[in-house]
């Protein structure tokens, strides 16, 4: 079977008006790819629209306005995908924030977020009811693997993706349904989420930013490691770590031993 080509496929990516996301859907374009984004951003998503459209074509990239917690703004966008570009083939559940202060918030945009993109995606894929299958792509973190005290609700909501995709990859349907789940989970990358932080967002922020090394990830390279993922010829259930300087696939289906589990790289 040949990998997955990303040629004339047609992505749909929340919080795509910057950073990752943004990143993201400019490297679906680079690689003649389509592109749907969505956010809450609205001045800066039109901005990107027309920056990406004038290099990529305005007929391959489209924004539309959406909060990821409003499920049924959130289908109206996808239903309006699905009707300019005739599918969706890869779903990437990105939108994030960071605010400690505000846990109800955080778990609303970070989990309950990509759960409704997993499921609008899902209903439209499923080749039992009539689609053509196709890829999520859900957006963890370091955090989604290890835990730090700088982060507790955030690290909550990123292993809690991480569970919920990794979870929906064991579908014993799996082969009728046509539709694979893979988890990203980066290293600290330069984007607004870290940049911008305000007081109580992270907690403890003195400490960390005595320990941190500014050994930041490079959008770059996090864009090639996406890319790497999302052509598996096989998808479904990988995990993928991005750090700086390294890429690793992470085994998830913890093995218990005795009294431990192990984590194994997968490749
Ligand atoms: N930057 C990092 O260090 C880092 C590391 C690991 C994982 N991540 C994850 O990557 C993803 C993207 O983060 P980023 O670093 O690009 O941050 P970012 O702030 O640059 O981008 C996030 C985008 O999501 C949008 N957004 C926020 N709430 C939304 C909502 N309710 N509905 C729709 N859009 C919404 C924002 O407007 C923004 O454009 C997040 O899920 C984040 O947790 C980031």
């Amino acid at each position: 079977m040949p990998e997955f080509n990303v040629r004339d496929k047609v992505f749909f990516i929340t919080g795509g008006a910057s950073g990752i996301g943004r990143g993201l859907a400019e490297g679906v374009l680079a690689r003649q790819g389509k592109v749907f984004f969505i956010d809450v951003q609205e001045e800066a998503g039109q901005e990107a629209q027309n920056e990406l459209a004038a290099t990529y074509g305005a007929i391959n990239v489209r924004f539309g306005k959406a909060d990821v917690t409003n499920r049924e703004g959130f289908q109206e966008t996808f239903n309006l995908a699905v009707t300019i570009f005739g599918k969706v083939d890869v779903m990437v559940n990105n939108a994030g924030i960071v605010r400690e202060t505000r846990p109800a918030q955080v778990i609303a945009v970070n989990l309950l977020g990509a759960i409704y993109g997993t499921e609008i995606a899902m209903a439209h894929m499923r080749k039992d009811h009539g689609g053509r299958g196709g890829r999520v792509v859900n957006i963890s973190s370091l955090y989604g693997l290890i835990e730090s005290p700088f982060l507790p609700v955030y690290g909550a909501t990123k292993q809690g993706i991480r569970s919920y995709t990794q979870s929906l990859s064991l579908s014993p349907k799996l082969e009728e349904i046509g539709v694979e789940y893979a988890t990203l989970h980066p290293d600290g990358v330069q984007t607004s989420l870290v940049l911008n932080v305000q007081p109580g967002d992270i907690l403890y922020l003195e400490e960390l930013t005595k320990q941190f090394e500014e050994k930041y990830l490079q959008m770059e390279k996090l864009v090639d490691a996406f890319f790497q993922l999302v052509s598996l010829e096989k998808m479904n259930g990988a995990a993928l770590l991005v750090k700086h300087g390294t890429k690793t696939f992470v085994e998830l289906s913890l093995e218990e031993k005795g009294d431990t589990f192990t984590v194994k790289p997968r490749l």
